[in-house]
């Protein structure tokens, strides 16, 4: 072992050692309420009053971070907080945790931008924190990503090939996402007007290979990585919303 993997595994130890479990009681008083708001907005995106006006689809933020980020695998919360402020080079400025956040409300949510320092952005800003707790500073100069992001996927060797991709989504997906992938009282819907739009991380091929691998179909995610890429290719083939920057979207205080 040399010493970079020593460092490393120490790090991966500590993350799961810091890990927040499901009993974890919410830090007392007011700033536990935040936290456990945030926790709420996060699975009840789409419906909660606070989040509705915000959201332009019927996703909700745990429909792509599972089990609200507590799932380590699946694009989780745990750790995010540690890398902020961060590079981003999607809007070539420092931004923050909010920030990120509310990126996610404009391209995955397809909807419109919360304020910053608003009580939907403090709250869900506060719940990741409260997942990140113990995971050491690390702050991130080359993306907004924190320690437990999805692993990029390697190309596979096959060019990834709209039938394959059709034929395994009717396999594996469509009880749960239907035919025409719209969703069903199973599964939300994977493309069309109710879907994230394609300024959204998902809508980029690999990035959806990456988290189809380690989270569909739930509970047994076993694609191969020909599989992910296939069916992410099918799957992004289809419309989706446009995105439109937002005349506010961008972190102005950097310029
Ligand atoms: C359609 C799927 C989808 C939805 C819905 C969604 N996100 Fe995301 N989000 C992603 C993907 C994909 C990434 C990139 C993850 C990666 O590369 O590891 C991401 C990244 C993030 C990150 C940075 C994660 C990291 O590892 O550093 C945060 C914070 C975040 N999202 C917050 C939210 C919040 C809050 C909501 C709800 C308001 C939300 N997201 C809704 C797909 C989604
Ligand atoms: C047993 C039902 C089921 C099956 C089968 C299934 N999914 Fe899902 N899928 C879900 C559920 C439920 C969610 C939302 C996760 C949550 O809320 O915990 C989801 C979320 C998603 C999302 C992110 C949210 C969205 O709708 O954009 C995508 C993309 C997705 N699934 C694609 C697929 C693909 C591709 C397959 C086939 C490999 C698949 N799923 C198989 C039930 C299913």
């Amino acid at each position: 072992m040399n010493t970079a993997t020593i460092a490393g595994s120490l790090l991966m130890a500590l993350i799961s050692q810091s890990r927040v479990q499901a009993q974890d009681p919410y830090p007392p008083g007011e700033l536990g309420k935040t936290v456990r708001l945030g926790e709420t907005l996060v699975r009840e995106t789409n419906t909660h009053p606070l989040t509705k006006p915000y959201v332009g689809n019927v996703l909700q933020c745990t429909s792509c971070h599972l089990d609200a980020g507590r799932d380590l695998k699946a694009a989780s919360f745990i750790g995010v907080a540690s890398v902020y402020p961060a590079y981003s080079p999607r809007e070539s400025a420092v931004i923050t945790l909010e920030d990120r956040i509310l990126n996610c409300f404009i391209r995955s949510q397809n909807g419109k931008r919360p304020p910053n320092g608003s009580q939907v952005s403090v709250a869900i800003a506060a719940y990741i924190t409260w997942l990140s707790k113990d995971v050491p500073i690390q702050m991130n100069p080359k993306a907004p990503l924190g320690p437990n992001s999805l692993r990029p996927l390697k190309e596979p060797a096959v060019r990834p090939d709209l039938a394959r991709g059709k034929s395994l989504y009717a396999d594996r997906c469509s009880a749960c996402h239907s035919d025409d992938g719209s969703g069903s009282d199973d599964g939300p819907p994977v493309w069309g007007h109710n879907s994230f739009n394609d300024g959204a991380g998902l809508s980029k091929v690999p990035k959806m290979a990456s988290w189809l691998k380690v989270a569909m179909p739930p509970g047994e995610a076993d694609l191969k990585i020909q599989e992910a890429f296939d069916i992410a290719a099918f799957v992004n083939s289809h419309d989706r919303p446009r995105f439109q920057q937002p005349i506010n979207a961008k972190p102005q205080r950097n310029k």
